[in-house]
């Protein structure tokens, strides 16, 4: 018989799962459980000595289960699986993108290591990096898209602590102009400072895109990390957060996670299970819609500028990363409204449709306004910087139909114009 290679989507059901474990059950059960019964006093030890590197795993040895915050069939299944979509050697989920993102920082960085993030990153992320890991002694240099391998190598050096240099933290497409920078251009960066007894990691935040739109291993990054509320999870109904890389790297990240206890819970797992059988279908549906968002978009008379990558022109720096490193535009779509805040607010209070939220990923339409809610807590002046202004909005587009979508956004851009003639009568 041939071999056949088949798609992650078409193991989402089932990859991982040995329903002979599980009295046949066809799904995977919930397995609510904070403890394992072992057979015997022996393997219990055998387990203990695994989890705790006290010896190396024989050639067929795996973890065993022991006690849900180290490991639980939920979490490993959907680990498994999720290790499909980016061809990684190993995965671990989290309760939040946040304690994903926040654990890999305190893993592998330390007082007096210098770290370089891009711009801009997710408000949370920024928040952390610029006002938590600095209070312990982190050095941290940020950086932009429009410097190049050579100016960022530059800038390394001059602040005189690149012997330091740990971590390259980026977020590609950044949250929320769709900025997109090349990720083996930073690849070429962390080798650069790299040594025979330091690895600077490259880790990439990929929430935006992933996990079937870019898969920044292929290019050179070490770490990718999710939030898996986002598109993983896809119906706005939980929080939940995923790190990927090598066996050697998640060892270390599985470690922190078993004293940090910020592992996710079975039932969270499960459900993600779920929403993953239907990952491949909604996304497709998500990044078609927006498509056709963003061509309304950039034709309409109130609206200053889209940010959607399907609409990068041809020959720009950015349309050849682009054209590299994604699969697809995404449904991630934010515009310059003309006007400010009270044309955006205007905008944003008349959509029937959307809901009002944060968030992104989902099956519904959402829309917010990055400048006074997601990114509220960013320094003003990298705001400034990165174009996050007053008259920005972010949609985040669903699988909604897509006439309907557009005719919310037309009949609420039509208020804001009505409103914009009246008072220039
Ligand atoms: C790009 C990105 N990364 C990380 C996070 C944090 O994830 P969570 O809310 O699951 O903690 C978010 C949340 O909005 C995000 O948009």
């Amino acid at each position: 018989m041939k071999t056949h290679n088949f798609s992650p989507e078409s193991l989402m059901m089932s990859h991982g799962y040995n329903h002979e474990l599980s009295e046949g059950a066809v799904k995977c059960p919930i397995f609510q459980t904070s403890t394992f019964a072992f057979k015997s006093a022996e393997e219990g030890k055998a387990f203990f000595e695994i989890a705790y590197g006290l010896r190396d795993k024989g050639p067929k040895e795996e973890l065993g289960l022991i006690y849900s915050r180290i490991n639980n069939p939920n979490l490993e299944i959907l680990e498994n699986r999720l290790c499909l979509w980016d061809k990684s050697e190993d995965c671990a989920v989290f309760e939040s993108g946040m304690s994903a993102i926040s654990t890999v920082l305190l893993e592998f960085l330390k007082p007096g290591d210098l770290l370089v993030h891009g711009n801009p990153l997710y408000g949370g992320t920024d928040h952390f990096i610029e006002h938590f890991l600095t209070k312990i002694g982190v050095d941290v240099l940020s950086v932009h898209p429009d410097e190049s391998e050579e100016d960022i190598i530059k800038m390394i050096e001059a602040t005189g602590k690149s012997a330091n240099l740990a971590m390259i933290f980026l977020e590609t497409p950044a949250n929320p102009t769709n900025d997109i920078v090349d990720i083996e251009s930073y690849s070429n960066i962390t080798n650069h400072f790299s040594t025979d007894d330091k690895q600077v990691l490259l880790a990439i935040d990929n929430t935006y895109l992933g996990p079937l739109w870019q898969h920044p291993l292929k290019f050179g990054a070490d770490i990718i990390m999710y939030s898996a509320t986002k598109y993983i999870g896809g119906h706005s109904d939980l929080i939940a957060g995923a790190v990927l890389g090598s066996a050697e790297l998640m060892v270390r990240v599985k470690n922190l996670r078993t004293f940090l206890g910020n592992m996710l819970s079975p039932n969270t797992a499960w459900l993600l299970l779920r929403s993953l059988e239907t990952l491949k279908v909604r996304m497709d549906k998500q990044t078609k819609n927006a498509q056709q968002v963003a061509t309304f978009l950039e034709q309409h008379p109130i609206i200053e500028k889209v940010n959607y990558l399907g609409l990068l022109k041809e020959g720009t720096k950015e349309y050849n990363i682009y054209k590299k490193q994604c699969e697809a535009p995404g449904a991630m779509i934010s515009f310059d409204i003309k006007g400010g805040e009270k044309e955006a607010f205007q905008f944003i209070n008349n959509l029937k449709l959307f809901k009002m939220a944060v968030s992104l990923g989902s099956t519904e339409s959402l829309v917010e306004h990055p400048n006074s809610m997601t990114h509220a807590g960013v320094d003003a002046e990298h705001k400034k910087r990165m174009n996050i202004t007053d008259k920005l909005i972010r949609l985040s587009i669903g699988v909604e139909n897509a006439n309907d979508i557009i005719w919310d956004i037309e009949q609420a851009l039509a208020t804001v114009k009505s409103k914009l003639i009246l008072e220039h009568v």
